[in-house]
């Protein structure tokens, strides 16, 4: 979700407004995608890398959080949408991380869908919390290195659990990765906008699912010869 500070600076609006306005994206998205069908949608709210930002502008993303997960519960459920999140939480204001705790518990036996919100998330932090987390079973003698193979190696990440995305879509026309789900991403369609995350809307989010069905996915196979079934 990019693309919120430029958006309010073109309208010569202090940063936080272009963040007020991102969050009625969410909200938009999330109900768009409900009414899609789509399994999982994970929103990359606030990186590692964030936190080197001016400590004001935490402080409001951070009270934005909060006040989102009290204001839109309620069409969390009317959807019935679980909420999870992942990144390096333990790192996150006592006020936002206790209203996530308590959304996440609220909805966890919600099925229609699972939102997950990356927090204080970094793709790279997570492979090297992974890593050490199964350095420290060796270590343990629960685990010898022969038995860590991709799968095992993914049931340590913070996404334990989710299927890898098949589309990531970013906004605001910047064409990088920015540290998300390095790992979960390696077959991923990549699909890029121009619009800021505040302009977007469900027909933009009907714009990139139509552009990913027709991408031919192969998964490093070879083509099927022309005319093959399937
Ligand atoms: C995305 O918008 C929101 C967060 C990272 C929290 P930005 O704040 O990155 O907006 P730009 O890139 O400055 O326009
Ligand atoms: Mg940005």
């Amino acid at each position: 979700m990019d693309g919120n500070g430029r958006w309010a600076k073109t309208r010569g609006l202090p940063r936080i407004f272009g963040h007020r306005a991102g969050a009625d994206a969410v909200r938009r998205t999330v109900e768009a995608s409900c009414e899609l069908g789509i399994p999982a949608l994970t929103l990359y709210a606030f990186s590692w890398e964030n936190w080197d930002r001016p400590h004001d502008e935490i402080h409001e993303l951070m009270g934005l959080l909060e006040e989102f997960l009290r204001r839109e519960e309620p069409l969390l459920h009317k959807y019935r949408v679980q909420l999870k999140a992942i990144g390096r939480l333990e790192g996150l204001p006592e006020n936002a991380a206790k209203a996530l705790q308590q959304t996440i518990a609220r909805t966890a036996h919600l099925d229609h869908m699972i939102l997950t919100l990356a927090l204080s998330y970094g793709g790279r932090q997570e492979i090297v919390d992974a890593a050490r987390r199964l350095a420290e079973l060796v270590h343990a003698g629960r685990l010898v290195p022969e038995q860590i193979d991709e799968a095992l190696f993914s049931q340590q990440l913070y996404t334990a659990g989710l299927p890898d995305p098949d589309l990531i879509i970013r906004t605001s026309g910047e064409q990088r990765l920015s540290n998300f789900l390095l790992w979960q991403t390696s077959y991923a369609e990549f699909y890029v906008t121009p619009k800021p995350w505040p302009e977007f809307t469900k027909a933009d989010l009907l714009d990139a699912i139509a552009e990913f069905e027709r991408r031919d996915r192969r998964f490093g196979k070879a083509a099927a010869p022309a005319g093959a079934a399937g």
